[in-house]
């Protein structure tokens, strides 16, 4: 008797932006020492497993022809790296749709490699538990284990340890787009440029880790803080407009998503966010902007009942 083929799985994975981001000094391995508070929005991307011939992908949606489709693409390479885990071959073809913007700070290069460890280990019924995938996450990427669990968490070490930070209260946010990315390799060399010869003093993450328990937002704006945000501004002068413009909109407070050019701004309560992205959205200081609320849960298997 011949085997019934597994119908496809579809998973839903958000992008990420980073409330805090302390960036330490370089380590052996090249990384930076991280503590970082990431939060998850909702920008989603989805991701489809098949079984297939040979791993193959497509990719569609805004800034598709900017992924890479070969063995550097992050979601193929979790198709590799869990097929050799599970001691099978890779035959699956994998579908992106993306929502989260290509290089711009928010991790979905990372959500898509997240994404595919869900939907591949729910294909194959391996019942990998969040944890284990966590590890398999972290050899693929400093962000990938958070995308695994969502939710707003604290990451150390490159950013791969993850605790889950408790946050009751939503946030609301105007999310700027800007055209072209930036190389994140290229952020972090060009923080190591403009610190050379001084010690900074770490960020330290308390403050905001109080704000975001409070869920007060005026609060929470007075303790945002990325390290990386000099490094990009450095390198895309024109973020120094953008940010001033959406807090001159009526933002409470702007900052640059991890290694940029997104810039993400805390607003009062959704309506503000409305109001705040409008005035931007006129402005043409960025590409496009977006609203989104967070924290929203991490990589999730979507029920094909469910409407989209
Ligand atoms: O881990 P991931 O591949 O996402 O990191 C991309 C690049 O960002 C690394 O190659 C490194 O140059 C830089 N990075 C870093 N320190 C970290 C995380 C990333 O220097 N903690």
């Amino acid at each position: 008797m011949l085997a019934a083929v597994p119908s496809p799985v579809t998973v839903r994975v958000p992008a990420k932006i980073n409330l805090h981001l302390a960036v330490g000094p370089v380590r052996p391995d090249g990384y930076h020492e991280l503590v970082t508070v990431f939060h998850a929005v909702s920008l989603y991307d989805e991701v489809s497993v098949a079984e297939g011939e040979g791993p193959s992908i497509e990719v569609h949606g805004e800034g598709a022809a900017e992924v890479p489709t070969d063995e550097t693409n992050l979601a193929l390479r979790a198709v590799l790296l869990l097929a050799e885990h599970a001691d099978r071959d890779p035959d699956v073809s994998v579908v992106l749709r993306k929502g989260i913007p290509v290089a711009g700070g928010m991790a979905g290069g990372s959500a898509d490699a997240a994404a595919a460890l869900v939907g591949l280990s729910s294909l194959w019924k391996l019942e990998l538990t969040r944890d284990e995938l966590s590890e398999l996450a972290a050899e693929l990427g400093s962000d990938v284990a958070f995308a695994l669990y969502g939710g707003t968490a604290m990451g150390t070490g490159r950013g791969e340890r993850i605790v889950p930070v408790l946050a009751r209260h939503a946030q609301h946010w105007v999310i700027a787009l800007h055209r072209g990315g930036l190389s994140t390799p290229e952020v972090f060399g060009e923080l190591d440029r403009l610190r050379s010869g001084s010690d900074a003093e770490p960020r330290p993450v308390e403050p905001v880790l109080e704000a975001i328990a409070g869920g007060d937002p005026r609060q929470l704006a007075l303790s945002l803080g990325n390290d990386l945000q000099p490094a990009a501004v450095s390198m895309a002068p024109e973020l120094r407009r953008t940010l001033r413009a959406g807090v001159d909109a009526g933002a409470l407070a702007g900052l640059v998503s991890g290694s940029g050019p997104t810039c993400a701004f805390l607003c009062a309560d959704r309506d503000r966010a409305v109001d705040v992205a409008t005035e931007l959205a006129g402005l043409g200081v960025c590409r496009t902007v977006r609203v989104a609320h967070g924290p929203v849960p991490g990589a999730r298997v979507v029920d094909p009942a469910d409407p989209p």
